[in-house]
């Protein structure tokens, strides 16, 4: 079978350009030569028609609301598995079996503890720090103590960095909680699944015994696999492109947890949770909806609209399921902040301009929601999509690594600034 090119006529010059075909998607134009053998590049800011990368690890049909993990819908590893299973899943391409899911398990429960020293590494910080920033920080600084997991060319060392990364950063965003709230902070207990240690890290405090409520767990399960990975997102993106140049994996996933932060990104479900408060009452909702359709109005409803998914995010569906049964658990009915977000999530699935623009609830919507009701502040809301996420960066960045052929990622740009022009010397401006 001939190879499918795709050609390209710029001026009198005309090029045939490779086209590739993934397992599923459109296809792509190969056009790393197209420079050489033109002098031009293309411009696609936002990589709204690019691919930066081939990938086996995570496909999204934006169009159709499908996300698969290694080719498993959303849907069923949410329905039938747990986070830990998705992460094997990420990392090794397929689901473990018993034996292996155990070991997995145990090998992740062994590493949650973090190295004692990093205790006083957080009492440089205040009190009211942000726990994005003490995130980006001290994921950074795992890198000053784990030496024995830095050699990106040690296949060995980058799974126990990968093990390490899923493992510490619940941990530290724990303290991170802990510290924030002046409260001491509680080791992981290792008889306890993923969710559950990481709710009792969180709230339990060491004058009473902590009961993990299960409906709360399994539901903090699930957030964490629905935000495992996503494909080429900002913050995954920009953890392959701080890989790209050999920089150690801590530093890389703290590169991703700074990306993450945007409110754009992983920021959204934390901004989201302030304006439904801002928002505050029902009667309220028409001024808030006239400002998010006012072009000079810089304003835009948090946690409505998706870069990929233009139909429904199959993510949001099953939260919007979850949302509710901890509501339920917790028996919140008559609250202010539900209401608003209830009569938002009834206009924009009915209103023309959201409908024509295709601006539905994303999942951060709904998980807001439901952290607010389990007891989380809203400055934590990025911080448990940063422990979620953490597997997805991890198993991105050793699939880049792992690539024989892979470079460092550097953009081309389009030049608008001055020509070449001659200093002129301070007194004579
Ligand atoms: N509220 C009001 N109008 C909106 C919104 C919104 N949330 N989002 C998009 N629009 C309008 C936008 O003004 C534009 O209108 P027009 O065509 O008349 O100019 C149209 O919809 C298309 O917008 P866009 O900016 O081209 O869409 P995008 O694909 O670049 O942006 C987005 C995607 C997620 C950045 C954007 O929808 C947004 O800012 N949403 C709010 C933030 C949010 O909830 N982000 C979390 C995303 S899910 C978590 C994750 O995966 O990271």
């Amino acid at each position: 079978m001939s190879a499918r090119t795709g050609t390209f006529t710029i001026g009198d010059t005309s090029v045939e350009m490779p086209i590739k075909s993934g397992t599923i998607g459109p296809d792509v134009v190969d056009i790393g030569k197209l420079y050489d053998r033109t002098g031009t590049f293309t411009f696609d800011p936002g990589f709204l028609s690019t691919a930066s990368c081939e990938s086996k690890i995570t496909y999204i049909d934006g169009d159709n609301g499908i996300l698969l993990h290694r080719g498993f819908p959303i849907e069923q590893l949410a329905e039938h598995g747990d986070y830990l299973e998705t992460c094997y899943l990420l990392l090794y391409g397929e689901l473990p079996t018993a034996t292996q899911k155990a070991d997995f398990d145990y090998r992740i429960t062994r590493h949650t503890m973090v190295h004692d020293q990093m205790h006083s590494f957080f009492r440089g910080f205040r009190r009211d720090a942000h726990p994005m920033a003490v995130l980006v920080g001290c994921v950074g600084a795992l890198a000053a103590f784990y030496h024995d997991s830095t050699d990106i060319s040690d296949p060995h060392q980058r799974m126990v960095a990968s093990m390490r990364m899923i493992a510490k950063i619940p941990t530290l965003a724990a303290m991170a909680y802990k510290y924030n709230i002046g409260q001491p902070f509680v080791y992981p207990k290792n008889d306890l699944d993923f969710a559950s240690n990481f709710l009792r890290m969180c709230f339990a405090v060491p004058c009473e015994e902590y009961k993990v409520n299960p409906v709360l767990a399994r539901a903090l399960d699930r957030i964490f696999i629905l935000h495992a990975d996503h494909e080429q997102n900002a913050s995954t993106s920009t953890v392959r492109l701080a890989g790209s140049t050999g920089a150690n994996p801590f530093a890389c996933i703290a590169a991703g947890i700074a990306a993450l932060w945007g409110p754009a990104h992983g920021g959204a479900n934390e901004i989201c949770l302030r304006m439904l408060m801002e928002i505050g009452s029902v009667e309220r909702i028409p001024q808030f909806i006239a400002r998010a359709k006012d072009k000079n109005d810089p304003f835009r409803l948090m946690g409505f609209g998706h870069r990929v998914y233009k139909n429904f995010d199959p993510r949001a569906k099953i939260m919007h399921k979850t949302c509710h049964e901890v509501l339920a658990e917790l028996g919140i009915k008559d609250d202010p902040l539900l209401d608003v977000a209830m009569e938002l999530e009834r206009i924009a699935l009915h209103d023309e301009y959201f409908i024509e623009r295709k601006l539905y609830p994303n999942v951060d919507f709904y998980s807001g929601i439901t952290l607010k009701a389990m007891g989380f502040p809203t400055t934590m809301f990025t911080a448990l999509f940063a422990v979620a996420r953490s597997v997805g960066w991890i198993a991105q960045w050793k699939e880049m690594i792992e690539e024989p052929n892979q470079k460092i990622g550097r953009p081309r740009q389009l030049y608008t600034g001055e020509a070449q022009r001659d200093y002129t010397p301070i007194g004579k401006r």
